[in-house]
């Protein structure tokens, strides 16, 4: 996902303090102690020209980006078609500083949605849009008329957009444009982070007959004040936040590769709304059978599919959340140094 990596760094709930789970302390320290590396490695432009350039970079962008062009983007749509899950394509930027930067991401989702039309795609394909790639951060009804530039192309397209959510700053104004949207395009997806203290009551906003909810567990580190900070509490708010989706009859899209919050969102539509219409979501290059594997038991995926040539702060997000991916950063650094 997405991120202002100067302003917020990132976390998972693998990185957040297990005080609950004594034995991991160790393991958790050295977990964030690389985080804090990992980090402060992103921001230094001498390591990110090392990385990018390196040729084993390419090899592991590919494990969970497309591609650089809108042309990856569908090659790869079709691949996941074919194997029976749907996707939701990311155009790769975040934190755009000028307006013609902004307008060139409008121009990319405006050609890949186009594309998926042509292609006989995009029934199986929507795409997923960070309100920061289109200016936010300089002029918020810029981003919003960016936005419907993009939803006005996807419904000619006959698909859909979802509203990707970044650090807890935006989380108001993304919203507050999201709803704005919706009076327009009623099928535009939002996305809360069940780690945010606040999205019990959002996700009640929210919770509306075919309101599409993406809930996931937030991908930004936030200070307490605002947000869960223990991997249980995390998993406790997020099976809250469902409840509170399912109860309002919303169409959750649960994502996360979580086991036990899989397993208990079975259980929970299981008990309460068997007939829900609902879906997973998980990112492309991440837990590739376990999506096939709910596909072959009936459940509808989704493989969130990053692609564009600003992938770096993308990959360095993916190393945070699962140091052992670091180790072949690491070598490409070092072998190019
Ligand atoms: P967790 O991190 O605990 O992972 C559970 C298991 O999944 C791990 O044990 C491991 O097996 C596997 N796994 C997870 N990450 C891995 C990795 N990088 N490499 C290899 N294996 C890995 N966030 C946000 O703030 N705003 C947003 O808009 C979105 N959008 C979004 C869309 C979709 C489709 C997904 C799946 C996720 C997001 N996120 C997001 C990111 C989300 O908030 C969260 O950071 C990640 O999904 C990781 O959390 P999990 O729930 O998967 O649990």
């Amino acid at each position: 996902m997405c991120t202002r990596a100067r302003r917020a760094t990132l976390t998972t709930a693998a990185q957040r303090p297990w005080t609950d789970e004594q034995p991991q302390r160790a393991a958790f320290s050295a977990a964030v102690a690389l985080r804090q590396t990992l980090m402060w490695a992103s921001r230094r432009e001498r390591i990110k020209k090392l990385v990018t350039k390196a040729p084993i970079s390419r090899t592991l962008v590919h494990r969970f980006v497309a591609g650089e062009s809108v042309h990856d983007a569908v090659d790869v749509t079709r691949t996941l078609s074919a194997q029976g899950l749907t996707v939701s394509l990311d155009h790769l930027g975040e934190d755009t500083r000028d307006a013609a930067t902004a307008t060139a991401a409008v121009a990319a989702y405006q050609q890949l949605v186009g594309l998926l039309h042509a292609e006989g795609l995009a029934a199986s394909a929507e795409v997923s849009v960070k309100l920061s790639a289109l200016g936010q951060a300089l002029d918020q009804q810029m981003a919003l008329e960016n936005a419907r530039f993009i939803c006005v192309a996807a419904r000619e397209s006959a698909t859909t957009v979802t509203i990707d959510m970044e650090d807890h700053t935006t989380t108001d104004s993304t919203l507050r444009i999201l709803n704005e949207l919706r009076a327009d395009f009623p099928s535009t997806g939002a996305v809360i982070q069940a780690s945010l203290r606040r999205s019990e009551e959002d996700c009640t906003m929210l919770a509306a007959p075919g309101s599409r909810v993406r809930l996931c567990k937030g991908a930004y580190q936030e200070p307490a004040t605002v947000a869960w900070q223990t991997r249980e509490e995390v998993r406790r708010a997020f099976v809250r936040c469902l409840r509170v989706l399912v109860a309002g009859r919303a169409y959750p899209m649960v994502a996360t590769h979580d086991p036990k919050l899989i397993s208990a969102t079975r259980s929970m539509l299981h008990e309460l709304a068997p007939e829900l219409p609902h879906e997973y979501q998980m990112l492309y290059g991440i837990r590739a059978n376990e999506q096939l594997r709910l596909v072959g038991a009936g459940e509808r995926v989704r493989v969130y599919v990053p692609f564009g040539t600003q992938w770096y702060s993308y990959l360095v997000r993916r190393m945070a959340e699962r140091p052992a991916n670091l180790g072949l950063v690491l070598r490409a650094v070092v072998s190019h140094g």
